[in-house]
């Protein structure tokens, strides 16, 4: 039996339950894992709260690491004893151990702990795609990144300082806006202090940014658009603040023939090949220094509500994980 958080209806924090859950042997393709800890992520919010609706009853949790108890037939890339780590579906890293499908598993460096594992896969993964699959960006282009003191906005910062990439970041506060400036980011702004955009064009001189990368959402997305260059892609990735309004096409054109795209990770890493090869690149950065993962917050598993409280809030800097 594994203790696991499940959510029987949609809600708030207080939708979060312990129960125990059976652990089966791994069927072929897949492999039974023991979590040393748990990654929290907001996607677990959208979840909880029904902004992604999730078959109900059902467990929380998209990304942990550990260590494999056992592989099911044709699993050849881990074996019991392996350190592993992933960032994966379907739900249910927020557990003591389960069985999964393996593709997405991946062997964890013995230079990353498990804590850094379980709070880098999801947000590492996902700042992969954003620098190297998404768009096409060399050093010296000018990236805009909300939310960039948060788990993904830190592994950013330092992504992008790495590429040689000019990244502005945007944070709530001035301590948050201090910490992305300690991560890399090149200039920060404190977009509780009034409209960002007059303020990016400011620091590109007129210019604008060659790319955004949005995932605050509802909130930022008009002055997003306004912080583009001609031709400029908008990367809306996220929605901390609420969902983006419908958008007419016309505005793109409006505002400099705009490029837009809306990307989820759990397109990029489908395919066993191209995750396998994107933790790669991941577990390159962390372990050459580049990317320094920042755990700011720990619960035990069985505070996960208020693991969530503090996500939701904006109370969190760095990554968040949850300790079985
Ligand atoms: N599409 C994908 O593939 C993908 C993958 C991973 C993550 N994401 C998205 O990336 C974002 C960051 O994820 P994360 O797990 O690392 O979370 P996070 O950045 O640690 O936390 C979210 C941050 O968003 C900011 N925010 C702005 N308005 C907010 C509001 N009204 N409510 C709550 N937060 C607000 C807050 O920072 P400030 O106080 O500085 O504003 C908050 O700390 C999330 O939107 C997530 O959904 C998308």
């Amino acid at each position: 039996m594994a203790r696991t958080v499940v959510i029987k209806a949609f809600g708030g924090p207080e939708v979060l339950e312990l129960e125990d859950r059976p652990v089966s042997d791994p069927g072929p393709g897949q492999v039974r894992i023991r979590h040393h800890a748990v990654g929290l992520n907001f996607i677990d919010v959208y979840q909880r709260t029904g902004v992604y609706p999730l078959q109900l009853p059902c467990a929380l949790g998209m990304e942990a690491a550990g260590v494999i108890e056992a592989v099911g037939d044709g699993v050849t890339h881990l074996k019991p004893g392996d350190r592993a780590a992933y960032a994966a579906q379907p739900p249910g890293s927020y557990t003591e151990a389960r069985v999964m499908p393996a593709a997405q598993v991946c062997p964890l460096p013995d230079a990353i702990s498990f804590e850094e594992g379980a709070a880098m896969m999801l947000k590492g993964l996902t700042v992969q795609y954003l620098f190297h699959r998404t768009v096409p960006l060399k050093a010296g282009d000018t990236v805009l990144f909300h939310a960039a003191a948060g788990g993904v906005g830190l592994i950013a910062c330092q992504w992008a300082k790495s590429e040689g990439i000019r990244l502005i970041a945007t944070a709530g506060s001035d301590e948050k806006c201090q910490m992305a400036l300690d991560h890399g980011a090149d200039a920060a702004i404190n977009y509780r202090d009034g409209a960002f955009a007059p303020k990016v064009r400011e620091l590109t001189g007129g210019r604008g940014v060659d790319v955004v990368m949005d995932s605050v959402g509802a909130a930022t997305f008009e002055g997003s658009l306004d912080c583009l260059r001609p031709v400029g892609m908008m990367i809306s990735f996220g929605n901390a603040s609420g969902m983006v309004p419908p958008v007419s096409l016309g505005t793109l054109a409006a505002k400099g023939s705009l490029q837009i795209t809306r990307p989820t990770l759990f397109t990029h890493i489908a395919r066993h090949e191209d995750c396998q090869a994107m933790a790669q690149h991941l577990f390159g950065k962390v372990t050459s220094g580049a990317v320094k993962i920042r755990i700011d917050q720990r619960f035990p598993l069985d505070q996960v509500a208020d693991a969530h409280r503090a996500l939701e809030s904006r109370a969190t800097t760095g990554a968040t994980v949850l300790l079985p």
